[in-house]
């Protein structure tokens, strides 16, 4: 049987977040590009590119860019309308030369989808191993120890005009949270998400050989505190 990852992010899930925007992208690219000191030219690895909203405000800010993603739908989106190179590939296995990004990024929780914490500390050794010495890393995820404060269980919502229904619950032990869309033709998408703390997500790098100094709470470079909407960490690679 196929991952849930494998099939959730197709054309309904563009339709389904569109407030996920090119302009909150740009907000979160500054911040990490000023953080880093993002300079014209620098190669960018956007891992679990998506549509690309990312990749193209780091293009704009000069980034040489190559977004990589799972999903055919989003990759085609990204190349079509962008223009630049795209890797169709599962962040567990990388097919870039290691030590030759000066900056990869995972953007907006794209990360915690795996069954194991194994694969997911394989998933963080790829990303960082493309980055050269000195060179940067960077990670947006939700916030582990707010978001079950502020979950909510039902909400309406809307799909391409039609009505959908959102749950969202926690498993027993608080590991991961799930989030099913149910439209009104019976279809049924769910997604599951590993809650890591900061603190475990720094971790995860640091094993990796990326020292985590940046610790940001949202877009607009909050200090990460217990009820941050995001977390964002960045840090070097040595
Ligand atoms: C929440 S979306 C975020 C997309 C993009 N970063 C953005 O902010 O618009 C998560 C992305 O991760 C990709 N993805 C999921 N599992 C993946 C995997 N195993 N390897 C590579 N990409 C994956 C999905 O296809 C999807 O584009």
């Amino acid at each position: 049987m196929a991952d849930w990852f494998e099939e959730y992010f197709g054309e309904e899930y563009l339709l389904l977040y569109p407030h996920r925007d090119l302009e909150d992208a740009e907000r979160l690219v500054q911040l990490l590009g000023d953080t880093v000191g993002l300079a014209p030219g620098w190669r960018v690895l956007d891992v679990a590119c998506g549509s690309g909203r990312h990749a193209a405000a780091f293009k704009a800010r000069g980034g040489a860019v190559t977004g990589l993603d799972l999903s055919k739908h989003l990759l085609q989106r990204a190349h079509e309308s962008l223009e630049f190179p795209v890797i169709r590939s599962d962040v567990r296995c990388i097919p870039v030369r290691p030590r030759t990004m000066d900056l990869t990024v995972n953007l907006f929780t794209s990360f915690g989808y795996f069954d194991s914490d194994a694969a997911h500390a394989q998933a963080v050794a790829e990303m960082v191993a493309t980055v050269r010495h000195g060179g940067w890393f960077a990670l947006d995820f939700l916030n582990a120890v707010q978001l079950p404060k502020e979950l909510v269980p039902h909400e309406e919502g809307v799909l391409a005009g039609s009505p959908v229904r959102i749950d969202r619950w926690l498993d027993e032990g608080g590991e991961h949270v799930f989030k099913s869309i149910t439209t009104s033709d019976g279809r049924r998408f769910v997604e599951r998400v590993r809650l890591f703390t900061s603190e475990e997500l720094a971790l995860l790098l640091s094993a990796a050989g990326c020292a985590v100094s940046h610790r940001f709470g949202d877009y607009d470079g909050a200090p990460l505190a217990a009820d941050s909407p995001r977390v964002v960490l960045a840090g070097q690679v040595a």
